[in-house]
């Protein structure tokens, strides 16, 4: 009996984190319903692609993105990150709570799916925020409605109103919740390890930044390095091993957000051989830029944490090649460009970086850095198991979400910030020549983005863990 189905890929190479083979994937419904040797006849498919010459892998997933929608959207919204993520290859992609208002509730947590569904061009899931005792309680019910994990900044203050981070915090500002003390983050800690969920932290220690930064202002300092100097290794070393500590104490499964230094994965790497629940992910800027870079390439590559020194950038290098690092994500964070466009000190840190992900990562397999194979597994798998939505996504299987992403190694050309989909064009990376670019991007069997045209209608879905809801322990 023949079995109708909506698509049909042939001809292309299917990538997963641990195989590489030739085969057809058939698409019913959205979701993956066979993958057979070749074409089969058992199967009539309404469209078929061939994906001849090209390698067809599970979605990639991007799990840090700012779209800053509600909020700052002279920025950046979610539109337009979406449309950016589809671009580059992205099917599903996770945005950050720090909007107006916060994901910090069950009403906002409704809100901001309803605000994003009307958008979005990609699948997404939701982080919630941890504001300490501010929303300690709410965060069962953030679990029960799905968000992906819990994101504290730490060492962060935010406005009272807006919930916008405030990036010089100084005591005495007005309208301002402080950042957090450790006996605050020990009971945040302590109420999201009863979800089971991750506790995923920005970490840099505001104390040490504050007293350092202090110290090169008073004495004029304005350079890149004395930028490190007021934001060394040490603030986030610190951050890591007070969160390790906690960690063991309470038992949250601790995840450090975008690895800026060398020291951090070390200590990262002893936790995990100690059988601690750590993880770590880290971004492009700190594997392809250092702080040697900076005069060349300037203010643009200015993000927080900051970018650190090469010895930094091949430590962690190591990380993603033992395996201490386990995912790779954008930290799109975008801001105008006449923002950014002043004097180092003063300007916002952050830059876009959902669509430039994969290109630069695929470009370091041509590179032979890592294989395609990890590639997967630090863009689709790794998150995808990581926030509970395997098997739904992040692999190539019958059952799951027809995702794709179609790359062709063999492409080369350059970045250009000018044919960025953001609303902002600001990246470290014009110019910068890539080999292996993603060619189309499929979610749940629909084309989003064909040889670099976006053909997305607003249809992603929001994405939850399959086991929300389920407390370890009240
Ligand atoms: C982020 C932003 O602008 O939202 N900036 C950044 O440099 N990464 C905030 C953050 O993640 O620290
Ligand atoms: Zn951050």
């Amino acid at each position: 009996m023949m079995v109708k189905c909506d698509l049909c890929i042939k001809n292309g190479t299917i990538v997963t984190g641990s195989d590489t083979f030739q085969s057809s994937i058939y698409v019913k419904d959205e979701k993956i319903l066979a993958i057979t040797a070749a074409e089969d006849e058992t199967y009539e498919a309404e469209e078929t692609i061939d994906a001849k010459g090209l390698h067809v892998l599970p979605g990639l997933i991007d799990t840090h993105v700012h779209s800053r929608d509600p909020g700052p959207t002279h920025k950046e919204d979610f539109y337009h990150s979406t449309r950016a993520a589809a671009a580059g290859g992205i099917t599903t992609l996770f945005e950050m709570p720090n909007t107006t208002p916060p994901v910090d509730n069950e009403t906002h947590f409704a809100l901001q799916k309803d605000n994003l569904s009307s958008k979005a061009a990609v699948d997404f899931g939701l982080w919630g925020i941890c504001l300490g005792h501010l929303n300690n309680e709410k965060l069962p019910a953030l679990h029960k409605q799905g968000v992906i994990g819990f994101k504290f900044f730490w060492g962060y203050a935010v406005h009272e109103e807006t919930f916008q981070l405030m990036y010089n915090y100084k005591p005495g500002m007005e309208k301002v919740i402080p950042p957090f003390h450790d006996g605050e983050v020990y009971e945040m800690m302590e109420h999201v390890a009863k979800t089971g969920q991750i506790f995923a932290v920005h970490a840099e220690n505001n104390d040490l930044i504050q007293t350092l930064t202090d110290r090169v202002e008073k004495r004029g300092g304005r350079s890149y390095e004395d930028l490190l100097e007021g934001r060394p290794s040490l603030t986030e070393f610190l951050t890591v091993q007070t969160g390790i500590a906690m960690a063991r104490a309470t038992g949250v499964r601790f995840h450090v957000l975008h690895v800026s230094s060398g020291d951090s994965v070390e200590i990262i790497r002893q936790a995990q051989r100690e059988g601690l629940p750590v993880t770590v992910e880290t971004c492009p800027h700190y594997l392809f830029l250092s702080a040697e870079q900076y005069d060349e390439i300037g203010s643009t590559m200015k993000v927080y944490p900051p970018v650190k020194y090469k010895k930094d950038q091949e430590a962690i290098w190591e990380g993603i090649l033992d395996g201490t690092i386990s995912s790779v994500c954008s930290d799109h964070a975008p801001h105008t460009s006449s923002e950014k466009d002043g004097e180092l000190w003063s300007i916002p840190a952050g830059m876009c970086g959902v669509e430039t992900l994969a290109p630069l990562m695929l470009n370091a397999v041509s590179e032979k850095r890592i294989t395609l194979n990890r590639f997967v597994q630090l863009l689709s798998e790794e998150p995808a198991r990581m926030y509970g939505i395997a098997p739904q996504k992040g692999t190539i299987h019958p059952g799951s979400d027809a995702d794709f992403t179609f790359v062709d190694m063999e492409m080369e050309d350059k970045i250009d910030i000018n044919k960025l989909h953001s609303k902002s064009k600001v990246s470290a990376y014009h110019n910068f020549p890539v080999k292996g670019w993603p060619v189309r991007t499929i979610v749940r069997g629909k084309t989003v983005m064909d040889k670099g045209s976006v053909t997305a209608e607003s249809a992603g879905c929001l994405v939850t863990p399959a086991a929300k809801g389920d407390m370890l322990y009240e």
